[in-house]
């Protein structure tokens, strides 16, 4: 028997670049290649990238220029990038990047089998195409591997809402649904393999209308389908948008015991003008009515959101609202980005704010951001949390897992078995990490 081809892959971005980086790796087992942790000793390097701002488009090229040495030692050594910056500059990385043998986008991947082949046998593969079938359906080679308690799965891609920021609706394409029935063999499967929580993944994921026994199914029924799913103890959901949050999705919140309380749920901006402006159709006034209908449902859900701060035309007043939102809705925690332009999307054409304006912005909302975590992340202090517990700490006898609100705590207790679900009593709170002690397993 030959010896496994190493692959060696690198993910950049979202959740569901990871969620495509196992699935690229599951695409690749079958043609006889192990993942190792390092680009040494590869046979293969895979980037899968991420598009979405402009300094994590620009690592790719500084990446690749580091596996120069690699591919001088080892001329079979194949480097491939995969992703949304795959997706946006295919043709441009091969060109200004001799190295790279692949280029794959986030919607063919499912097709990286025949074109390593093709690599192998001294051709370039690109293909960025969006096809028509379905990529997850077309990938068949799913080993039965064990794996640690926590996975995401994808059950809906791309995205119609084209912000007038983001190129996800052009990295990804169209929005699509995967079928409830594959989503629930699935997941069957995770948790045959030891998953006991499960976050379901999508651009927008709210907006899920997969085909299911009786028609479209809504994201809250696939929730409650997954409820049903013995052995499965936790669902969670990312990234949802604010004008998709449905009744029957509020109403989960508070009657599915498995459903987690936690929500992501993105707003950008405080200020209306901006928010028209970003194409967003929500206002600050409808993203406060919402949370409040969220919180009657579900009184201790810990929200988090995402905000751009500098966008076009933004003035001191505008980011001032956004400071105030924050203020009003109390977040668990909070991703603020500078606004990037973005090659192709409508706001990159209009008058920019200043750079210096923007870090200065963004240092405020930071501040703001912290302090609100860490007082959430105190408040916990004396309470009783849930853990599913995922790996050892960094020290001697400690466990880490997650609560159900998505803090990390850490208990000195080398007795508690990874994948063990506990009682744990919060005794202190620190700037990354809670501590606590077993109360019970449950
Ligand atoms: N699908 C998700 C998030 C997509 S990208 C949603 O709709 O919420 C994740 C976050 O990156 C966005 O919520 C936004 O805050 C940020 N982002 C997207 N494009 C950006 C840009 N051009 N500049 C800065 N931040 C950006
Ligand atoms: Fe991008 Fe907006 Fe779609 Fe989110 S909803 S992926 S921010 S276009
Ligand atoms: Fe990045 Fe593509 Fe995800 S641009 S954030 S990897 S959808």
């Amino acid at each position: 028997m030959t010896a496994p081809k190493k692959l060696f892959i690198k993910t950049y971005g979202c959740q569901m670049n990871v969620y495509d980086s196992e699935r690229m790796a599951e695409a690749l087992g079958g043609q006889g290649y192990v993942e190792t942790a390092t680009p040494e000793d590869a046979d293969m390097i895979l980037l899968n990238t991420c598009h979405i701002r402009e300094k994590a488009a620009e690592k790719v090229y500084s990446e690749l220029g580091r596996f120069k040495g690699l591919k001088a030692e080892n001329p079979d050594l194949k480097i491939g990038v995969a992703g949304c910056v795959a997706q946006a500059e295919g043709q441009e990385i091969m060109r200004r990047q001799p190295l790279v043998d692949l280029v794959v986008g986030p919607q063919s991947y499912h097709r990286l089998p025949e074109m390593e082949a093709r690599t192998r046998a001294g051709e370039k593969a690109l293909d960025t195409d969006f096809p028509e079938e379905d990529k997850f359906e077309a990938l068949k080679s799913r080993p039965k591997a064990a794996r640690g308690p926590t996975a995401f799965l994808t059950v809906q891609e791309g995205c119609d809402k084209f912000c007038a920021f983001c190129v996800v609706p052009y990295t990804r394409g169209a929005e699509v649904s995967r079928p409830a029935d594959r989503i629930l063999t699935e997941a069957r499967d995770l948790v045959d393999r030891g998953v006991r929580e499960i976050t379901l993944l999508g651009q927008n994921v709210n907006a899920y209308h997969g085909a299911g026994p009786d028609g479209d199914m809504t994201l809250a029924q696939l929730i409650w389908a997954l409820d049903k799913v013995d052995g499965l103890e936790r669902i969670r959901f990312t990234t949802s948008h604010p004008n998709d949050m449905s009744e029957d999705l509020i109403a989960a919140h508070g009657d599915c015991a498995k459903l987690m309380p936690y929500l992501h749920l993105p707003v950008q901006s405080g200020s209306d003008k901006i928010l028209k402006r970003m194409n967003r159709s929500h206002t600050a006034d409808s993203y406060f009515r919402l949370i409040e209908r969220i919180r009657a449902a579900r009184p201790d859900i810990l929200l988090s959101g995402d905000f751009i701060v500098g966008f076009p035309e933004e003035t001191e007043a505008d980011f001032q609202a956004t400071m105030d939102l924050v203020e009003e809705v109390g977040y668990g925690y909070a991703y603020s980005f500078k606004y990037s332009t973005r090659p192709g999307t409508p706001a990159a054409e209009r008058a920019q704010v200043d750079e210096d304006v923007k870090s200065e912005r963004l240092h405020r909302l930071q501040g703001l951001i912290t302090r609100q975590q860490r007082a959430i992340q105190d408040g916990m202090v004396g309470r009783e949390v849930s853990v599913l517990f995922e790996k050892q700490g960094r020290f001697d006898g400690q466990m880490v897992g997650k609560s159900e609100y998505l803090h990390a705590v850490h208990v000195n207790d080398a007795k508690v078995d990874i994948g063990a679900l506990c009682r744990v009593r919060i005794t202190g709170s620190g700037s990354n990490s809670l501590a606590g002690e077993i109360v019970a397993a449950s």
